[in-house]
């Protein structure tokens, strides 16, 4: 019987499986129902009394050999496969990255500001959250001016209230600085209204400001004929109406010939063949004196525009609320743009 022990014993250590399967071959053939081992276990009755102790601990001994001899070559086996694994097969097709893209609204003011910076204007930004002087009073509104109404303002507190407009910037930096100043301030705006596809209660706005010795309106139209060239192509036109704001005089509405139909009429420009882009005018003389910049010796041009406005003509995007709805359906058809 110890000769049987010892025979299995050296079979055992000349055992060297390279798969599972054999591996598990070899767990049956010896530790299996009718696996060697097993079999001896099963003599152990007819082995005489005064031999059995010696042999019960060798079968032990070789049961336990056998099991941890099964463990160890499992672990060798799977990290074998591990191995063959992380070799890096070089005919694997590459993963395509999946790139972002940007907020049309992000490459539409991107752009804006690329185009200013290129004639000297520098950017300026401000709070969202304004305090009336800001926002109204230093902008020359009237007193009972509708804007000023908890219609079109959120108000947080009597005097403070979300910005309508980036004009407060353009106080601050004239409280700031004295002339020349040539900036432009992006930025979020607020305003109270119903929200639906054309209008919303908050969108973007970029404002100019240029202040200096006889600046006129010619260089305000000049200025704007430059930006709408660039913006919308070298062909583009504009046109100017006048118009009423506090902070301006005199204001003036800006249209582009429209973007569809260079201005033939379609239904885009509602075949008046342009197209309203923004506000703008020469700076108030009010406004100078109340930011502390003497009206008599510095004149100044302003504007202000909706970036959705212009990313709507740029892009078609003809519902506001498809801006703020982080619909991947919509923003993933911008991927191309690179700014
Ligand atoms: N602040 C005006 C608005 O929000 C735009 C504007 C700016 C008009 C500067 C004229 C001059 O509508």
């Amino acid at each position: 019987m110890l000769d049987k022990v010892k025979e299995i014993q050296s079979e055992v250590a000349d055992f060297n499986a390279q798969s599972i399967e054999k591996l598990e071959a070899f767990r049956i053939a010896y530790l299996g129902k009718k696996g060697k081992v097993t079999l001896l276990f099963n003599e152990f009755r007819n082995v005489p009394n005064d031999q059995k102790k010696e042999f019960g601990a060798q079968l032990n001994v070789l049961k336990k050999t056998i099991q941890s001899k099964i463990i160890e070559l499992k672990e060798q086996i799977g990290s074998k496969k591990l191995n063959s694994k992380t070799e890096i097969d070089l005919t694997v097709p590459p993963q395509p990255y999946e790139l972002g893209s940007r907020h049309p609204i992000s490459i539409v003011k991107n752009e804006i500001i690329e185009i200013f910076s290129n004639i000297g204007f520098s950017i300026s930004e401000g709070p969202e959250i304004e305090d009336d002087w800001h926002n109204f009073s230093a902008l020359n509104f009237p007193e009972n001016h509708p804007a000023r109404d908890m219609q079109d303002t959120f108000f947080i507190s009597k005097d403070i209230a979300l910005r309508t407009h980036t004009s407060s910037v353009q106080v601050r930096e004239m409280e700031k600085r004295q002339p020349p100043i040539r900036t432009i301030s992006p930025g979020r705006v607020f305003r109270n209204e119903a929200i639906s596809a054309r209008a919303h209660c908050f969108f973007h706005q970029v404002e100019g400001l240029f202040i200096d010795k006889n600046v006129s309106f010619g260089d305000l139209k000049q200025t704007l004929s430059y930006f709408t060239k660039q913006m919308f192509g070298d062909k583009t036109k504009i046109r100017l109406r006048p118009s009423y704001f506090p902070f301006t005089e005199p204001s003036a509405e800006v249209d582009v010939s429209c973007t569809i139909c260079s201005g033939k009429g379609c239904n885009v420009c509602k075949y008046s063949g342009w197209l309203e882009i923004m506000g703008c005018g020469m700076v108030d003389p009010n406004v100078l004196d109340n930011c502390k910049i003497d009206s008599k010796i510095y004149t100044g041009f302003a504007f202000g525009m909706g970036i959705e406005r212009i990313a709507q003509l740029k892009y078609q995007v003809n519902d506001l609320r498809l801006y703020s709805e982080n619909d991947l359906r919509f923003l993933g058809q911008f991927k191309s743009a690179n700014i």
